[in-house]
């Protein structure tokens, strides 16, 4: 059984992120989608409300998994017994990031880890969450970047943690 592992902060989910785990979830037996912690950014929604809003998208899919997890990737591909890293790619400014961390999660894993790039669909390829989360402190209009069915979420969640 071929087990992928989609790994991200998802802060929040986008409609970029979904492309790719619908298209990743046709493509692989089975997609856990790994909310991990970037330290490298400050983060705005708290984890098991990532969690919770990604689960209430996939709850339709069978083969899709929503879990978090503290600590490097790697470890925790050794928990779901998986060794296939996806992870989507918009621009070519995201390229070099994804080489730097797909050498070093090989690395990491002695070998036994791949890192499998899937290109973003062109409609969704310069969504960020670190623009979505810019646009709610600004509280402009997320409605073209976040799935619909979270938008609610979103913005109740948004407004509780700005005060
Ligand atoms: O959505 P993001 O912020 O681009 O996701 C980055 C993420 C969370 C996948 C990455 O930071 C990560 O894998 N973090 C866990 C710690 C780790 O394993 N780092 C890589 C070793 S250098």
């Amino acid at each position: 059984m071929k087990i992928a592992v989609y790994p991200g902060s998802f802060d929040p989910i986008t409609l970029g992120h979904m492309d790719i785990i619908r298209r990743s979830a046709k493509v692989f037996d089975k997609l856990v989608v790994a909310v991990l912690c970037n330290v490298e950014k400050k983060g705005l929604f708290p984890i098991e409300e990532r969690v919770a809003m990604i689960s209430k998208l996939v709850e339709k899919y069978d083969n899709i998994e929503v879990v978090s997890f503290q600590g490097l990737l790697v470890d925790f591909m050794k928990t779901v017994d998986a060794q296939i890293i996806v992870k989507g790619l918009r621009v070519g400014l995201d390229f070099d990031y994804e080489l730097q961390m797909s050498h070093m999660n090989r690395k990491l894993s002695d070998d036994r880890v791949e890192t499998i790039l899937m290109m973003a669909s062109t409609e969704y390829s310069y969504i960020s969450s670190s623009s979505v989360r810019e646009i709610l402190h600004f509280k402009g209009d997320i409605r073209s970047f976040v799935p619909e069915e979270i938008i609610q979420d979103v913005l109740k969640k948004s407004e509780t943690m700005e005060g």
